[in-house]
């Protein structure tokens, strides 16, 4: 949600801070806007719409200065418009922010009635109103600053720049993540490493309830009430990667054909391929003592999390609670210190995630985190981390991130089963050796139904509504082929488990209604194809997504059957993850949506 860096340099910046803001575009990109300040002039360009507008009205408007902020909006107050895009200028005081400040309206009317002016429809402005207003009456910078931050209340990272103060770049975090970056003879802050790789790997993280006064030579950090705190500088370790899609169309499909490397990378660090046993890295939660694990987690990860509950029922015999972390920070749930929780979360920073854990950790609960950036802050408030090494994920529609998540989870119920004693040495083997062949699997699949998937694009293109069934880990699965769906083609789909059919969706079948069945030959099998009965006994048009088991098994009409290998239920999740990942890319392209950046949404949700 919104994306911010800073650049407080010796040579003009604005293209660096553009660069850098190609790095964090993954965090909103209805607007951007760059200011930069030197020799007494301010000055700032915006532009609605995706960056490029602002590179484009950057080359015919240049700007020089040496000092500068700038900022990719996700909006939330006022529409994407340029007046709306940040930085917002009041008074030479110019200000980026991302988040959400809750008394905006409450001091907005009280800055209009003493005579201030606004200009755009958002909660930022205030901001740099009150700065405006204290620098006025005669404060010095630092002193405004503090004055400021103890006046609004809400979830915000921001960076303010003053005309008058040319050599300064002020920030303050309470919430949303911001990373100070060192250089030689300059200083970088940015919404996370990543956007500094290019210029620097010497990090300092803020803290919630941290400001830093940043200029060419360092940063002091204080805390809201002016004391100075003291910030370990840490070397981060994201790498300076390029933003490529090689020789894929988009992000997201160069990230579809990446599973199979990224997932046996996710894998070796959780188990050994050698002698096919779980490894220590599974056992960061001393699962043996545990009463129950809770998790939660925020679309996708969410449902990752729900086929990890499968997992850790089945194998571990550990009962696990599971919510959307925004339903289950406030469910005031009653919590034991004997329990464990896991919040799962690609980017590290999803708010609703992030209070959920704060929640647990309050109730004393030990807590592990399944996350895609390390250095995230999930990662860091956590007391094991389990990375699911899928590299950066940039197009928002999450795939690989999703199938390393499963692979992690599949990995740690093993772990679990391991600790409690509820697995033979001679299941483990088996498990583990299945897990070791999915890679190899995940490519052969990925080779084999591209054709079947784009063809079938076509059909899907054409419906106004689509349904996904699925019994067992296949549930969860078909809510994330409908969530897959919706969010890139724009098409609705919902997905539903098998069982539920007849309690309500069956009310929507006809013939303009594809019903999209996810069913391995598993223990589920048989009981999902009388649903699939059901559907065609109405009419319904099946795409039956199943195994060559199950292809041979069934004897019903369908309008297609994707056929894959028969494999373990223990990988089919993962490998039954490509093909609707695959209908889902596809109808996109083929619609000619935006399919990496869909229209409405972020990759990473750092307000409420
Ligand atoms: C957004 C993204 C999803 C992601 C969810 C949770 O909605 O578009 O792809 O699953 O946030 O994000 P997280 O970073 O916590 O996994």
């Amino acid at each position: 949600m919104c994306g911010i860096v800073g650049i407080v340099g010796s040579k003009p910046v604005a293209g660096r801070l553009v660069d850098a803001l190609k790095r964090l575009e993954y965090r909103g990109y209805d607007s951007a806007g760059v200011a930069t300040v030197y020799d007494g002039v301010m000055d700032r360009r915006r532009a609605e719409g995706k960056l490029f507008n602002l590179e484009k009205r950057l080359d015919s408007e240049p700007l020089d200065g040496t000092v500068g902020i700038a900022h990719t909006r996700w909006a939330t107050h006022g529409v994407p418009n340029e007046t709306n895009a940040h930085p917002h200028f009041v008074e030479g005081v110019a200000v980026v922010h991302n988040g959400i400040i809750e008394n905006f309206s409450e001091i907005r009317d009280h800055l209009t009635a003493e005579g201030s002016v606004f200009e755009s429809q958002t909660d930022t402005e205030v901001i740099a109103h009150l700065m405006a207003k204290y620098l006025g009456e005669g404060l010095q910078p630092q002193a405004a600053l503090l004055k400021m931050l103890n006046r609004v209340t809400g979830a915000f990272a921001l960076a303010v720049m003053l005309k008058d103060h040319p050599n300064t770049i002020m920030a303050a975090r309470s919430g949303p993540p911001l990373a100070i970056g060192h250089g030689k003879g300059e200083m970088f802050l940015g919404s996370d490493a990543i956007a500094l790789s290019p210029f620097t790997s010497e990090i300092t993280y803020l803290v919630d309830g941290d400001c830093a006064i940043i200029s060419r030579d360092g940063a002091t950090i204080l805390d809201f009430s002016g004391n100075v705190v003291k910030r370990p500088r840490q070397i981060s370790q994201a790498t300076a990667y390029v933003v490529d899609k090689g020789n894929h169309r988009h992000f997201m499909e160069k990230e579809i054909y990446e599973q199979p490397e990224v997932i046996s990378h996710a894998l070796s660090h959780y188990v050994n391929f050698a002698d096919n046993t779980v490894g220590a890295n599974a056992a960061g939660i001393d699962f043996k003592s545990v009463s129950s694990l809770a998790i939660s987690a925020c679309g996708t990860a969410y449902l990752a999390g729900l086929v990890g509950k499968y997992w850790f029922e089945r194998y571990a015999r550990l009962p696990v609670e599971i919510d959307v972390a925004s339903e289950f920070r406030y469910r005031e749930m009653p919590l034991q210190p004997t329990q464990a929780a896991l919040f799962i979360s690609q980017s590290g920073e999803t708010a609703d995630t992030l209070a959920s854990l704060r929640y647990c950790k309050e109730n004393g609960l030990k807590i592990g985190a399944v996350v895609n950036v390390r250095e995230s802050t999930i990662a860091r408030e956590s007391d094991a981390v389990f990375p699911i090494m899928a590299g950066p994920e940039i197009g928002v529609a999450s795939t690989k991130a999703f199938t390393c998540q499963l692979a992690v989870l599949a990995s740690l119920a093993l772990g679990a089963a391991k600790a409690r004693g509820t697995l033979t040495a001679k299941d483990e083997k088996e498990l583990v050796k299945h897990l070791a062949e999915m890679p190899r699997i995940m490519s052969r699949v990925l080779n084999l139904i591209q054709p079947q998937m784009e063809s079938l694009s076509r059909e899907l293109s054409k419906c106004r509504d689509v349904l996904y069934l699925g019994r067992g880990t296949s549930f969860p699965l078909a809510m994330e082929g409908a969530l897959k769906l919706k969010e890139i083609s724009y098409i609705h789909a919902e997905g539903y488990a098998a069982g539920e059919l007849k309690h309500g969706p069956i009310a929507l079948i006809d013939e303009n209604m594809p019903v999209i069945v996810i069913a391995p030959y598993d223990r589920f099998f048989d009981k999902t194809v009388s649903n699939m009965q059901e559907v065609a006994a109405r009419g319904g048009r099946i795409i039956f997504i199943t195994d060559e088991a199950g292809a041979g098994a069934s004897k019903l009409p369908t309008m297609a059957t994707i056929t894959l290998p028969n494999v373990d239920e223990i990988i089919a999740p993962m490998i039954f993850s490509l093909p609707i990942q695959l209908l889902a890319y596809h109808t996109a392209v083929f619609m000619g949506t935006d399919v990496d950046q869909p229209r409405n949404l972020a990759k990473s949700v750092t307000v409420e």
